[in-house]
């Protein structure tokens, strides 16, 4: 056999990344921050009744989605670039403003994702840790760690897995320590937040903030999502995009998306009402855990942590141990009252 073709060095040094996406339908999935009930059914009942064969034969056209996002978004329409998901916005701002050997800024624990597209473009990762207390995010450590060098800094507000989250003072304080530097604030939760960095971006140049619809909306599958910054940045990055990334019908779907809103608000205070019941489940069981800003809840399992995952998935319950970043960490995602009761039940019966 053939020696196989050798890949750029960055792509070779870069570890594999395979989240665990097999054989999750029909289970109750608490283990990926998703929509736990479904995206509208509007969107789906659009997409059922209204497609047609011409807009499934040329290629995408986004004007009239660009038009509906930035209605529901109170932005310009050229103020952002929709995206392939949020994964899409990581890797067009890395492309538009890192160069081979260039820093990226990351935090640990974090969305895999930033380091990946970091390492796929050559960048030098260089990564700072939440505060091993209460996991809170380490801000005054990031004006000692800028440099000249920094040309990227990828924070997810609130963060996955931690559900801790900064104020828009500490956003501030990170855009004004790296003015040279593109900031990305990613808001994949911002829904079950509350707070958006989106009205700064009159006054900060290299703040760019990602919004998704992969969580609160449901429709991860679809892979839609918006990067938002001053109108010449986003000139920039959409040079740096290919031209049909996002597929119509994940285009169409966000429209009718977006026209449910109340559908989404809904859900959100659904999966607020389970947090609560999850806060409240592990205090009566004297499980220590992390309270949250986002739609999931870290918790310590200690040495069973692995155990308790195999224990709730053989029981339809799926949640995902994240003891490879905290030793002894598992993450459930807040659903519903009713799945946070079901998620308790299996517990029980696992939590030996
Ligand atoms: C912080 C964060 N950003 C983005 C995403 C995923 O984004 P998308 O599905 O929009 O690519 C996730 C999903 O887990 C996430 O945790």
């Amino acid at each position: 056999m053939a020696e196989p073709l050798k890949p750029r060095p960055a792509v070779e040094k870069m570890a594999p990344y395979s989240p665990p996406t097999a054989g999750r339908a029909g289970k109750l999935r608490l283990d990926f921050n998703e929509n736990t009930v479904g995206c509208s059914p509007a969107v789906v009942r659009f997409l059922v009744e209204k497609l047609t064969q011409e807009q499934l034969t040329i290629y995408p056209e986004y004007e009239a989605t660009r038009a509906a996002l930035a209605r529901y978004f109170g932005q310009s329409e050229l103020r952002f670039a929709i995206t392939n998901g949020t994964d899409e916005a990581i890797q067009v701002l890395v492309n538009t403003y890192v160069d081979d050997g260039d820093e990226v800024l990351i935090f640990h624990p974090s969305y895999a994702m930033y380091r990946f597209y970091s390492e796929v473009a050559g960048a030098a990762v260089r990564e700072l840790a939440y505060r091993e207390s209460d996991l809170s995010f380490p801000l005054e450590e990031v004006t000692g760690a800028v440099s000249e060098r920094t040309r990227a800094i990828l924070i997810s507000n609130p963060n996955n897995p931690t559900g801790t989250a900064i104020g828009l003072d500490a956003v501030e304080t990170v855009l004004k320590a790296a003015p040279r530097a593109a900031v990305l604030i990613d808001e994949a939760y911002f829904e079950f937040f509350g707070v958006t960095a989106l009205d700064l971006i009159d006054a900060y140049p290299n703040l760019f903030v990602s919004r998704t619809f992969s969580k609160a909306f449901g429709m991860a599958a679809m892979r839609v999502g918006c990067l938002f910054s001053q109108e010449a940045n986003v000139q920039y990055m959409r040079k740096a995009q290919s031209p049909y990334s996002v597929n119509m019908l994940a285009a169409l779907a966000v429209r009718a998306a977006v026209e449910d809103a109340a559908y989404v608000n809904d859900y959100v205070a659904n999966a607020l009402a389970a947090r609560e019941l999850i806060y409240e489940g592990f205090r009566r069981r004297g499980i220590r855990f992390y309270t949250s800003q986002a739609n999931f809840v870290l918790f310590h399992a200690g040495e069973k942590s692995s155990a308790v995952r195999d224990g709730l998935r053989e029981r339809g319950v799926l949640v995902r141990d994240r003891s490879y970043e905290i030793p002894g960490t598992v993450r459930v995602t807040a659903g519903t009252p009713e799945q946070a009761a079901r998620f308790f039940e299996a517990l029980d019966e696992v939590w030996k």
